[in-house]
């Protein structure tokens, strides 16, 4: 049988690390998906070039052009709508969304560290592997997760742990957790796209593999 391709929308506000990533993925057949298109809220980041590259069509949607969170979100929302996206992927996206009731559960976000450390609002970039050094922490990763209505706070669909060694920079330790990144996002998405995703309150249940017949009412699938 084969496997759904998601339609995915890509949300970046920068150097479009993960973009390349999911691009490079789907390319090589390791990731059933399409990208319909790529949000930013910068004009003119680097990231853009990667769809460029691949002519995904591209939108601005700015923060600073809306009086109102409301209506930058539904700005960004409608073009999901029109673009008729299963899944809202953000990647390297720095602006707070509102959630609207028809993409409840279908918006993701990766964070580059172990949530609920070192995370929510502020806690981005270098930010995040500079704070985690200067606490000590021995383990460091990544969350990919649902996006609810907080920063980094949606339920959790997987997490990928990183050593910290103890001459890591917050360079060197992005770096490391990047490699991590780069294969859960695309797990996670593959994830969804085989229904194997089940929520329950803010937990999420991962089915095994073909296994997808043993579901009880109330479950909900994604
Ligand atoms: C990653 O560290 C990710 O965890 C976070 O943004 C970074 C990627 O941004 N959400 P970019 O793709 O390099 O712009």
């Amino acid at each position: 049988m084969s496997k759904k391709k998601l339609r995915l929308a890509v949300l970046i506000s920068g150097t479009g690390r993960s973009l390349k990533n999911f691009i490079d993925h789907i390319s090589a057949g390791t990731l059933s998906a399409e990208i319909a298109v790529v949000i930013s809220s910068v004009s003119n980041v680097t990231g853009l070039q990667y769809a460029e590259e691949e002519s995904i069509p591209i939108e601005i949607v700015e923060r600073s052009q809306f009086d109102s969170l409301n209506e930058f979100s539904e700005a960004n929302f409608n073009i999901c709508r029109a673009a008729g996206v299963d899944y809202v992927v953000l990647a390297g996206y720095l602006r707070l969304l509102k959630i609207p009731k028809d993409f409840e559960n279908r918006v993701l976000n990766i964070h580059p560290s172990l949530i609920p450390s070192f995370c929510g609002k502020g806690y981005y970039g270098n930010i995040v592997h500079a704070k985690v050094l200067e606490y000590g922490a021995k383990l460091s990763g990544c969350t990919v997760h649902f996006v609810d209505q907080e920063y980094d706070n949606g339920p959790i669909i997987l997490q990928k742990p990183v050593e910290v060694r103890e001459d890591d920079t917050p360079d060197i330790l992005n770096a490391r957790v990047f490699a991590a990144e780069c294969i859960a996002y695309p797990e996670a998405i593959s994830l969804l796209a085989d229904g194997r995703v089940s929520i329950y309150g803010r937990t999420v249940k991962i089915a095994p593999p073909n296994n997808n017949k043993n579901q009880k009412s109330g479950e909900i699938d994604f």
